[in-house]
């Protein structure tokens, strides 16, 4: 049997440890060089306008949605299968998440369902690019328009994604990225906030760092209630690299994903579905179960084989916060969120995995 196969691992190289120790020797561990250089690498590579470090991925969503104004009485639209963070931020700005079901075949929130769910409370709805497939901002993003309300994409899996020849992080009126490790690129914790509104993005990089008027840069004057979000510089410098060797980061993670795809042959479990005009990052290469298997038998059984798996998203009504909180029905009302949980496992992918384990990956699964 192969040496065990994590279900992530993230592929630190010694050019990357290097950045990071010339921070740690420098002393200048926050507020150095390369929070600044890592911001306009980004807007570079992914041809953004203003892009914000800070802390992590849930803190993005969390400062996209207090410089949006969103809170009390408040409503906001999202996924119902998602991160639980997606629907945390809502909850922590005093407003209330109103959740959509999901199209069972992306994983993301099914369009068809979400003109129901506008109230004159609405104010913003919450894309999520669910585990790195675009979700279908066009489309949104014209609904939104429609309606009067803020698009944000909650793109935490998906740097490098794309609808229609667009990066994801485009379409919204700002959007969010998670540097987790089980993310394509990490800086342990972190994330980013970009954004093509050039006062919202000053108004977030003050939030960020205490309220300190981020464009006068008078650090003895505060002008807003803001958090300390920032990223420190060592975690920026860890992204350097990463960030360079990005393409052949996604590259081999689609190759990954296509052999799954090609080879992954049995009939008790379903490989995900990417429709045309977008482009999959596989932050997660996530399978469904039929009624002949069980998910949690079946992570048990790959342990035994030397596989790691796990669940993937959340359904988030069906947390207990969620369903004492607003008393759901998860089955008559998620039916396709709740399948997605239940009957989910998320397989091995990433840019260090072997041809092998690849192989032997694939091998194992269509024994089953
Ligand atoms: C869709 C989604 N949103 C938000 C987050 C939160 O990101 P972080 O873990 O960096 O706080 C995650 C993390 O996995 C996520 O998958």
């Amino acid at each position: 049997m192969q040496n065990f196969i994590p279900l992530a691992s993230p592929d630190i190289k010694e050019s990357d440890i290097d950045y990071v120790v010339e921070v740690l020797r420098s002393g200048n561990l926050v507020q150095g060089k390369y929070v600044e250089q890592i911001e306009s690498q980004l807007c570079q590579n992914f041809n953004y306008v203003n892009s914000i470090l800070v802390s992590n991925g849930t803190a993005t969503l969390h400062l996209i949605l207090v410089a949006l104004g969103i809170g009390t009485d408040d409503e906001v639209i999202v996924p119902a299968f998602s991160y639980i963070a997606t629907a945390n931020v809502v909850e922590l700005v005093g407003a209330k998440p109103v959740f959509v079901d999901i199209n069972e075949a992306t994983f993301n929130i099914d369009p068809s369902l979400i003109e129901k769910k506008i109230t004159s409370k609405t104010k913003a709805l919450i894309a999520v690019h669910e585990f790195g497939l675009a979700a279908d901002v066009t489309f949104l993003k014209d609904l939104c328009n429609q309606y009067g309300i803020f698009l944000i994409e909650d793109a935490a899996c998906a740097l490098g994604a794309k609808e229609n020849n667009e990066f994801v992080g485009k379409f919204g009126i700002a959007s969010s990225f998670s540097f987790h490790p089980r993310k394509a690129i990490t800086s342990g914790e972190g994330g980013v906030v970009v954004t093509n509104d050039k006062i919202l993005a000053s108004k977030i990089r003050t939030l960020r760092n205490h309220g300190i008027d981020s464009d006068k840069r008078n650090f003895n004057d505060f002008i807003m209630a803001g958090f300390n979000y920032r990223m420190t510089d060592f975690q920026a410098a860890l992204l350097k690299g990463q960030i360079e060797r990005f393409s052949f980061i996604l590259n081999r993670k689609q190759f990954i994903a296509r052999r799954y795809l090609d080879e992954i042959d049995n009939s008790k479990l379903k490989c995900p579905y990417v429709p045309e005009g977008k482009i999959h990052t596989w932050q997660t290469f996530y399978l469904l179960v039929n009624d002949d298997l069980n998910r949690d038998d079946l992570i048990l059984k790959l342990k035994n084989e030397g596989i790691g798996s796990n669940y993937g998203a959340q359904c988030i009504p069906a947390q207990t916060f969620y369903k004492n909180k607003y008393r759901f029905n998860v089955k008559q009302e998620f039916p396709s969120a709740l399948k997605a949980y239940e009957k989910g496992i998320a397989i091995p992918i990433y840019e260090k995995m072997t041809d092998e384990q690849v192989s032997y990956i694939i091998e194992r699964i269509n024994l089953i």
